[in-house]
């Protein structure tokens, strides 16, 4: 296939899509395809010669690439693409609006307060202790954690929201659940294994998620175990009430009485060396280039 990799772009996690694009286009051009790498910073995605490809291969991560706005220019050119489309990839990327979708699905996410650009840090305390503690605090739209905070008290609240503005006007806060992160790869209408995440951090943050070696992923292959089968299953009601396509990754938590969470879903999961949905993958024996195949076969259809 001829395939145009974008990668990069503009937004906060520029650097987490350079890794996506690299490990993408190395492992398709291993695999014999014609791969062209560009950035959508550097090239306006109108200016591309599309008749050259067959279909774009999405690594962006983030705004301008996560949240609809290159889906609805690529549907406008006609251009056939990896992953969601406009309108679920808007959804999935504020995470408020998922979580209405959610609860008017009645899945399970855990309760949040949303602090509007305008209100003050200090005012927004009664939200804060409606919500109750431990509590994380995060931009409504970003990925990667990026200014994302779990507070155990009242006066960590406003540096935290300040930390969250730095990425989005707009900030979430939502009960912390305790127990163990969870992620669910799900392409099309499967869920792949799902990953249990362990970390030394207080969560899985941006160092956990890209610069520890020590951060423990278990890919959890058995199909029996009853929490397997239940954020798989969580995962795929999810992916569908957001009308998500190709391959998505789901976040979720288990608390300790085996209760599964929804945090979100990454409409253009990470496919760096540290990311997890090629751990999953490779948990089936998929090399990295038979997971873009499937990515890009899942956009045919
Ligand atoms: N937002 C990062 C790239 C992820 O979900 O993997
Ligand atoms: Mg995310």
């Amino acid at each position: 296939w001829r395939v145009a990799v974008l990668a990069g772009g503009t937004s906060a996690e520029r650097d987490v899509s350079l890794e996506s694009g690299k490990s993408v286009s190395t492992a398709l051009r291993q695999a014999g395809h014609q791969v062209t790498v560009i950035d959508p910073r550097d090239v306006p995605v109108a200016s591309i010669d599309w008749k050259s490809f067959d279909v774009a291969f999405l690594a962006l991560h983030g705004t301008f690439g996560e949240d609809g706005e290159i889906q609805q220019q690529l549907d406008e050119l006609g251009v056939l693409y990896t992953g969601s489309g406009a309108s679920a990839s808007r959804l999935a990327f504020h995470k408020l609006d998922a979580k209405r979708r959610f609860i008017s699905a009645r899945l399970p996410t855990p309760e949040y307060a949303v602090v509007p650009p305008t209100v003050d840090p200090f005012a927004a305390m009664s939200l804060a202790k409606y919500v109750g503690f431990p509590l994380a605090v995060k931009p409504e739209a970003q990925g990667s954690s990026l200014g994302v905070s779990i507070i155990e008290h009242p006066s960590e609240l406003p540096m935290a929201i300040e930390r969250s503005r730095q990425f989005d006007e707009q900030v979430l806060l939502e009960r912390a659940i305790p127990g163990d992160e969870w992620t669910v790869p799900v392409l099309d209408d499967v869920a792949l294994p799902p990953i249990r995440i362990t970390t030394s951090r207080p969560f899985f943050n941006f160092e956990a998620k890209y610069q520890d070696d020590e951060t423990r992923y278990d890919v959890i292959t058995d199909e029996n175990h009853v929490v397997v089968r239940r954020v798989q299953q969580l995962s795929l009601q999810a992916c569908q009430t957001l009308g998500c396509r190709g391959m998505s990754r789901v976040d979720l938590r288990v608390d300790p009485q085996g209760q599964a969470w929804l945090l979100e879903v990454n409409t253009l999961p990470g496919l760096t060396s540290h990311s997890l949905v090629p751990k999953a993958a490779a948990s089936l024996g998929w090399s990295m280039a038979r997971l873009c195949e499937e990515m890009i076969q899942s956009a045919w259809q």
